[in-house]
């Protein structure tokens, strides 16, 4: 890609950038933050990087969304973070007016561009920034599914000690704590998880996925987590710029889907040039049918905490 714009400069934003830079996804890299001077100095820190890293993606930095004009991508990690105690909807009504601000802005200067959502509530977000910017589904997308599975990932293979490579999983539904990590399509190098692990185990590994972002702001304290939720973003980026066509899973708008309707959820989406290339339905079972349902209905009752 010639252009990527990363909106926000706290933690994940920047680390986004660093990531985007490095592996040089873009020809050049923005990031704009409403703090004067900190995408400024964050990016010029970063492009100093450049020579001893070895990559040549300009990185620069801006207070103004024109600087961000003819971007193909964008990743709007704007808005507060939580603190301990809080739980993502807690940060509603505050980053629901940053991120409808932030998509006019983006639609304004980057009309033809794809939103890669990253704000919290995250699902409720990603609807936010749908209506906000008039973009069609395609185009504006969620992160959530990546990171949840790569923390479910990460859990199982300290449990098995092995490879995090070689572990395939899928968590779907609302990123909170009602998500749904599906053990029947969790495979270790194509073994099914069930006959590696205890069912007890498993089911402590999902609690701590589901928790897994609390657990972190519990020992942060003053923010949540930005390596791995900087690193599901990129990734997510990078099967758009490099037109991968990886199926991971995203918060994708849906229309019918999985028996849902003009709400955000996380199912596995097929990433691409042009964006949302496809949401593909899986066969659930009765409990994680329910369990997707009992997720949507979370989301459904914050987008109406909206307004
Ligand atoms: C987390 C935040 C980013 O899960 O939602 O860590």
């Amino acid at each position: 890609m010639r252009k990527i714009t990363v909106v926000g400069a706290g933690n994940v934003g920047a680390t986004a950038a660093q990531r985007l830079a490095e592996m040089e996804l873009a020809r050049e890299v923005v990031m704009i933050d409403v703090a004067e001077g900190i995408p400024e100095g964050k990016a010029l820190d970063q492009w100093e990087s450049a020579p001893v890293e070895g990559f040549d993606t300009r990185v620069t930095g801006s207070s103004s969304y024109d600087a961000a004009a003819g971007s193909e991508l964008f990743i709007v990690t704007a808005g507060v973070a939580r603190k301990p105690g809080m739980s993502r909807d807690d940060l509603l009504k505050t980053n629901a007016g940053i991120v409808e601000s932030v998509s006019k802005e983006i639609a304004r200067v980057a009309p033809d561009s794809i939103i890669i959502v990253v704000s919290n509530p995250l699902d409720v977000m990603s609807y936010v920034a749908l209506k906000a910017s008039g973009f069609p589904k395609e185009r504006v997308i969620g992160m959530a599914g990546v990171l949840d599975t790569a923390r479910y990932r990460s859990f199982i293979a300290m449990e098995l000690d092995c490879s995090v490579e070689d572990i395939q999983a899928l968590v779907l539904g609302g990123h909170g704590d009602t998500m749904v990590p599906l053990v029947s399509y969790t495979s270790v190098s194509g073994i099914p998880l069930t006959q590696l692990i205890s069912r007890e185990r498993i089911d402590a590994l999902i609690e701590r996925t589901r928790k897994g972002g609390a657990e972190i702001v519990g020992y942060l304290k003053t923010g949540s987590a930005y390596y791995a939720p900087s690193s599901a973003a990129v990734q997510m980026a990078e099967a758009i710029a490099k037109d991968k066509r990886r199926i991971l899973p995203c918060a994708a708008y849906l229309e019918g889907e999985y028996g849902q309707e003009g709400i955000y959820l996380g199912v596995p989406c097929k990433l691409g040039e042009g964006g949302l290339l496809e949401v593909l339905e899986v066969e659930l079972t009765e409990a994680e049918r329910a369990e997707l349902e009992q997720s949507a209905e979370a989301v459904r009752s914050t987008i109406t905490k909206l307004d």
